[in-house]
């Protein structure tokens, strides 16, 4: 698994997905730039997440906030006092680790055991063992999640608490030890606020600090009444906003899945009091849909609550990818009570009221929030895609089968020779469909080679103009999936590619 993320990392820069920030000075850490074709698939797949939570919801919009805020902002959203890692050091190696990390890593071994016992069970047996019943009655298994279940819950207690002797107590107890050194000799747990600041304007200071925002949920929740009235928002509503977020995170790696600067999508959803649970039900069920309808693998999906809540949540969830690094949060919901709307009424000492006309009293509406990292859906759809397929014969390809939609070209078209009236051919086919998708054009290298690369770069269709296109208006339409070959009118073009790429 480890490998399929260094293949993915050097696929991405070889046809232009991801480059590191500022190479040729080696590079910053844990920052990445988006090449010609990442930026490409980042923005389809802005689109694919903007058009199912904005188009579709006749009650949910979008918005733009500012990345900078009143530094009153992050006071009363807490995280000036509250948005920290605990860290621990390992005073034989010298390096630094979150602990909660370093517990769940330890917690994934229980998991990986219950998984092999699973996997010999349908080894064993085949069709007629009952998973399920397997998992509800196996004692080895029961054992391993007895296990799972009491650190999780010890963690969570300990974190909740901020208590953390008792997060070092578990590290010990756990006999963890450092990845690097296998050594077992820690220090005491710290917390590290993971903000970034700067001064605004020329006057240091503490007045003048400002932060990068953490999250881009707060630019929504300041905004929540100057919407709700200019757009005459009725509760139950949303407000969507997809923009970049900063933290200054202490273990930065595994590529584009944890960074310094990302992009976060995220929709706050206004409720009555009392209503938040439905609504909390009803967006876990929504989300898992939308990912899953994607095509990525249903399998490749798994929910988990949380016992340790962040410190304005009353019920909490991540949807997990499969990703290299095996299962990780993709997308977290939480139902956020009416926290941040309160803590903003106490610090700026403005009303964020609503006054629902059906009830006909003001209240404060609840929250449920769902937030997703554009990067990390980026990194689940680019590895989920990258394949090596056996053709036999000692023969293989490299194709990228990126779902239709999101795909950066939709279609390549590849005159046969560079003669013959060919080029001029495909690049009339090519004026006649740019306006309703991204097409690329490429006339050098053999037919053979140009259909290699157009599948290492997940093109799904491939229009090839010969001889016979100039006598009948007909050409050649390759699949990336299946490598079938079709002769089709170009007039047909049109409606085979658009059924295929739209959402
Ligand atoms: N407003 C709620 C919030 O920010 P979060 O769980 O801290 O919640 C939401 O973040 C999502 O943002 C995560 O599920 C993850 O996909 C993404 N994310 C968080 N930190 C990230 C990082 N350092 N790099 C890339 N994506 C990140």
């Amino acid at each position: 698994k480890e490998d399929k993320l260094k293949e993915v990392i050097s696929h991405a820069k070889e046809y232009g997905y991801i480059f590191p920030s500022s190479e040729i000075y080696d590079g910053l850490s844990a920052t990445y730039d988006y090449g010609q074709l990442g930026s490409e698939l980042k923005n389809n797949i802005k689109n694919y997440w903007w058009t199912a939570m904005v188009q579709m919801h006749e009650n949910i919009v979008g918005i733009d906030a500012a990345i900078f805020m009143h530094p009153k902002t992050w006071k009363a959203s807490g995280h000036v006092d509250a948005f920290n890692d605990p860290l621990i050091d390992n005073k034989d190696s010298k390096k630094r680790y979150r602990a909660d990390v370093l517990i769940e890593e330890h917690i994934e071994k229980y998991r990986a055991k219950i998984e092999k016992d699973v996997a010999k069970g349908i080894k064993k047996f085949g069709d007629d063992f009952d998973e399920a019943q397997f998992r509800a009655t196996n004692p080895n298994v029961l054992r391993n999640q007895a296990k799972i279940d009491e650190i999780e819950q010890r963690m969570g207690e300990a974190l909740t608490n901020e208590d953390l002797p008792a997060v070092k107590a578990l590290i010990e107890e756990l006999g963890i030890a450092c990845p690097i050194s296998g050594s077992k000799n820690w220090t005491d747990v710290k917390q590290f606020n993971l903000m970034f600041s700067t001064e605004l304007g020329a006057v240091a200071g503490d007045a003048s600090t400002i932060y990068l925002r953490p999250e881009t949920a707060q630019g929504i929740f300041v905004n929540f009444l100057n919407v709700q009235k200019s757009g005459r928002m009725k509760i139950p509503f949303g407000i969507a906003q997809i923009g970049k977020a900063f933290r200054n995170e202490i273990i930065a790696r595994q590529f584009i899945f944890r960074m310094r600067e990302f992009e976060q999508m995220e929709m706050q959803f206004f409720v009555r009091p009392g209503e938040e649970m439905k609504w909390y039900e009803h967006w876990k069920n929504e989300r898992l849909k939308w990912h899953k309808a994607l095509g990525l693998g249903e399998n490749n999906y798994r929910v988990h609550d949380h016992i340790k809540l962040a410190h304005y949540a009353n019920a909490a969830c991540d949807i997990e990818f499969d990703f290299p690094m095996g299962f990780k949060e993709l997308e977290g919901i939480h139902s956020r009570t009416d926290f941040d709307l309160k803590q903003h009424e106490e610090h700026s000492g403005k009303k964020l009221q609503y006054f629902d006309p059906e009830l006909n009293e003001n209240y404060t509406p609840y929250v449920i929030e769902t937030s997703i990292g554009l990067d990390r859906m980026f990194l689940a759809v680019l590895s989920n895609s990258l394949k090596v397929e056996d053709l036999g014969e000692g023969k293989t390809r490299t194709v990228l089968q990126i779902p239709a939609a999101l795909a950066p070209y939709k279609v390549a078209v590849l005159p046969l020779l560079k003669k013959d009236g060919l080029p001029e051919k495909a690049r009339e086919i090519i004026n006649s469909l740019k306006f309703d998708f991204n097409c690329q054009y490429d006339e050098k290298d053999t037919v053979g080679k140009r259909y290699r690369r157009q599948d290492a770069i997940g093109t799904p269709f491939h229009v090839t103009v010969d001889h016979q296109t100039l006598e009948d208006n007909t050409v050649t339409l390759r699949d990336r999936d299946t490598m079938e070959q079709t002769r089709v009118n170009i007039s047909d073009l049109k409606a085979i590619i658009g059924d295929k790429v739209s959402l």
